[in-house]
């Protein structure tokens, strides 16, 4: 994607240091550009944690170079096996929803495994880390031409004229390494010409969708407008809509979606107003082990104070005001499961598909042996929400 007309990704080696990791801070965006450097695996989870960088792609590809940077400070210590398990576990830790980060550290773990000094692992873990975010970007820029059909054959029907399309967070180019999910069938369909208009959730708490999705929308030169949360169902209701198009952080084998907190909400409008739903993700992003995604994805808890405050930036200064009396206790579940019944389809970068066990394991025969039922729920990295009330 291109700034301000330079192309960047959203984590790359330093320039003539490869110790380095860089990243986009996204926490300055959209008002400020931050480039912040990652010298070590603990300063790569609090990055995760803490959110300079997000969206389930990112999240994998930040956990596998995170991984190198454990296995550079690991490399001459005598129990390098057990640092590198620990730095996977921390890395791990930090957020529990997206499927993408367990999977990059078990990958890498699995492949430093083959390594048998420290300077092979360290070697391993290299071409690990970019491996995973190469083939992300790849991914997501086959899931955008698989996803353009959608877009085209909707405007065909429109005779041209605008394809209205909605989205919730940002499943953007922010949110992987390159592209986007939700987002690349829709810088597609720009490119090639089509009249897209996208509809952008605002995605309270913490406002990926005004913050991020729109900017770079505006980066991209794609007509948008952004919108309060509970805006989508009303716009349905009027024939605004003429696609729902998510991204996910963990889809089950059998088609269960986890996305940011809201999702199901716009899945259940879509429904009742005949609107397509489609989710696009990478396979990185499928949990194969699981089946029931209302009962085994595990949702992130985060913080209260990110509900009852709202920050923003005043010139060049950074405000973070109270829009919640002090004393009311604030809940903040960071995803939800919209099950697949309310799924029109899946975009995957080998192809589209329905979102049942069967057709999705059509399209990835490698993963056709079914996971041992009855089996105990994975136990969750993070927080998770207790579910209780309030
Ligand atoms: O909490 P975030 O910002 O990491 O959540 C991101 C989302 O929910 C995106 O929609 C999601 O990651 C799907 S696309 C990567």
């Amino acid at each position: 994607m291109n700034v301000n007309g330079t192309h960047y990704r959203t984590i790359w080696l330093r320039a003539g240091d490869s110790r380095i990791v860089e990243i986009i801070d996204q926490r300055a965006l959209p008002h400020r550009f931050v480039i912040e450097k990652i010298a070590t695996s603990a300063a790569m989870s609090t990055a995760i944690s803490e959110m300079h960088v997000r969206g389930a792609g990112l999240i994998g590809a930040a956990a596998g170079y995170g991984m190198y940077l454990a296995a550079l400070e690991a490399s001459r210590s005598r129990t390098l096996d057990k640092r590198l398990a620990e730095s996977g576990a921390l890395l791990k830790s930090t957020r529990p929803t997206a499927v993408n980060l367990a999977w990059a550290v078990d990958r890498q773990l699995v492949a430093m495994a083959q390594g048998s000094t420290g300077k092979e692992k360290i070697v391993i873990a290299l071409e690990t880390a970019n491996r995973i975010a190469d083939e992300d970007a790849e991914a997501c820029r086959a899931i955008g031409d698989h996803g353009l059909e959608i877009i085209r054959a909707i405007s065909r029907q429109k005779g041209g004229t605008p394809v209205n399309i909605l989205t919730h967070c940002n499943a953007g180019w922010l949110a992987f390494v390159d592209h986007g999910s939700a987002t690349a069938p829709i810088y597609a369909a720009h490119d090639a010409g089509l009249a897209v208009h996208v509809w952008v959730d605002e995605t309270r708490p913490r406002s990926q969708g005004s913050k991020l999705t729109a900017w770079e929308l505006g980066q991209h030169g794609v007509r948008h407008t952004i919108i309060a949360d509970n805006t989508g169902g009303h716009l349905m209701q009027h024939g605004m809509v003429d696609l729902v198009l998510v991204g996910t952080d963990r889809t089950t084998r059998t088609g269960d979606v986890a996305n940011k907190i809201g999702t199901y909400l716009k899945a259940l409008a879509a429904r009742d107003n005949r609107v397509p739903f489609h989710v696009a993700l990478p396979s990185s992003s499928f949990d194969w082990k699981m089946r029931d995604g209302l009962r085994e994805i595990p949702i992130e808890e985060r913080g209260s104070e990110e509900v009852k405050f709202a920050d923003g930036w005043r010139g060049r200064r950074h405000l973070e005001v109270r829009v919640a009396p002090q004393d009311s206790p604030a809940a903040n579940y960071g995803f939800d499961v919209t099950p697949a019944r309310l799924v029109t389809g899946l975009i995957t970068e080998r192809g589209r598909c329905r979102a049942t066990e069967k057709a999705i394991v059509a399209l990835f025969p490698e993963h056709a042996r079914k996971p041992a039922r009855n089996r105990r729920p994975v136990a969750p990295a993070g927080r998770v929400a207790k579910l209780s009330c309030h």
